[in-house]
């Protein structure tokens, strides 16, 4: 049996990882690592924390003695390490927790792995670092990022994942630590916090407050469904090339004015309300500091060396993930609430 150290487990994308990897790979013992921040909600995991092959661990990436602590004490085979501080706007309003939990916390990591496998046979562990294409930095109105585009972060998040990223491929050259990268396009879908651009406008087109958007609107993304992230992350994961990075995204560009219509379209059908009534809640404000104009991956490595594709056409996720969010109101309201932070205490610490 083989045991996998997930880190992050707890937020958005790394929920859905956890789910995929304790449903496929019953074999697998799966520790979940989280300090559980504003980000981290352990509600995304109510269906799978009774799983035998599960169990949490709430603990700080950034604390060194405790990460080795654990590597020793649970015997790992393999890290997919998705812990992070992840909003740009946080970075831009409070840049230090980027720079402990994204750098620090990750070298932490890899100095445990590093220690813990010493002696351990090649191929026999890997250390999966999950990252962003924001590393790559801004695209004019045409091109892709390649897996071999020049890292060129502008914001405190995407330097502080550029820097571990870094790391990471540091310890595989200096060091022979067997590693595996990803860098991702944006992340849509269930259980990602209300902070991010389509849950906000969901939220707020839900209780008809005013739909924030920064600038003209003109900025592009690169739109992916998190469980086909999730689906590439386990093709990763078991057939990755040691040392290699991989480009994840979904050939699915939106300029942000366009993809929040199309999101208003939905909302107003979804909530049985008259065309144009969510349109009319679009408010433009004052522009994101250095916010970088356009994303866009090229995943043709992904796609043509591991067979990975998308399972969802765009206005299919967006649909479903509208469907989410207004079914699982209970979620939504503990986390807008705050209510969330306390499931740890009353549901981990009484046991
Ligand atoms: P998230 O903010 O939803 O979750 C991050 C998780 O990490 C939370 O559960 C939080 O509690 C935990 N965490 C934060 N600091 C920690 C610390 N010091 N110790 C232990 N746990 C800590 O993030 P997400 O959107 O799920 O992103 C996960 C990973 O994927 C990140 O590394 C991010 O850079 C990367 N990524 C995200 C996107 C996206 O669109 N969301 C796209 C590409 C890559
Ligand atoms: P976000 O979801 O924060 O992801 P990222 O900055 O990592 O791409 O933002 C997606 C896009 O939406 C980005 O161009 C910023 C923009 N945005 C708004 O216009 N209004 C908002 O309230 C938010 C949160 C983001």
């Amino acid at each position: 049996m083989k045991t996998i150290l997930i880190t992050g487990g707890a937020g958005f994308i790394g929920s859905h990882v956890v789910r995929l990897f304790i449903s496929k790979y019953p074999k697998y013992k799966i520790i979940n690592l989280d300090n559980l921040t504003y980000a981290g909600n352990l509600e995304n995991l109510r269906d799978i924390e009774k799983m035998p092959n599960y169990e949490f661990v709430k603990a700080d990436i950034i604390e060194g003695v405790t990460v080795m602590e654990i590597f020793k004490s649970y015997h790992i085979d393999g890290v997919i390490h998705l812990a992070a501080e992840s909003h740009v706007d946080r970075s831009i309003s409070s840049p230090m927790e980027f720079i402990y939990t994204n750098i620090i916390g990750t070298v932490n990591l890899l100095n445990a792995a590093r220690a813990a496998w010493k002696d351990s046979p090649e191929n026999d562990k890997r250390f999966y670092h999950i990252s962003t294409d924001e590393v790559y930095g801004s695209l004019g109105e045409t091109g892709l990022f390649h897996e071999t585009t020049a890292y060129d972060p502008r914001s405190p998040y995407s330097a502080s994942k550029a820097s571990s990223d870094h790391l990471v491929r540091a310890y595989f050259h200096t060091f022979g630590l067997p590693v595996v990268l990803s860098n991702c396009s944006n992340n849509y879908g269930p259980f990602q916090f209300p902070e991010k651009l389509i849950p906000l406008s969901i939220n707020n087109i839900k209780h008809n407050n005013p739909i924030p958007i920064y600038g003209k609107g003109e900025n592009v993304r690169d739109w992916l469904y998190v469980e086909d992230h999730a689906s590439a992350i386990d093709l990763i994961y078991h057939r990755g090339i040691t040392g290699e990075t991989y480009n994840i995204g979904g050939n699915n560009e939106w300029q942000n004015i366009n993809l929040i219509r199309l999101l208003c379209r939905i909302m107003d059908k979804k909530l049985e309300r008259e065309p144009g009534t969510s349109e009319r809640l679009i408010t433009f404000v004052k522009d994101r500091a250095g916010h970088d104009l356009r994303y866009a991956i090229d995943s043709s490595k992904v796609r043509k060396e591991l067979g990975w594709k998308p399972s969802l056409k765009f206005e299919e996720g967006l649909e479903k993930t509208v469907e989410w969010y207004l079914s699982n109101e209970e979620w939504l309201t503990n986390v807008t609430s705050g209510a969330y932070q306390k499931y740890y205490d009353e549901q981990y610490l009484k046991r």
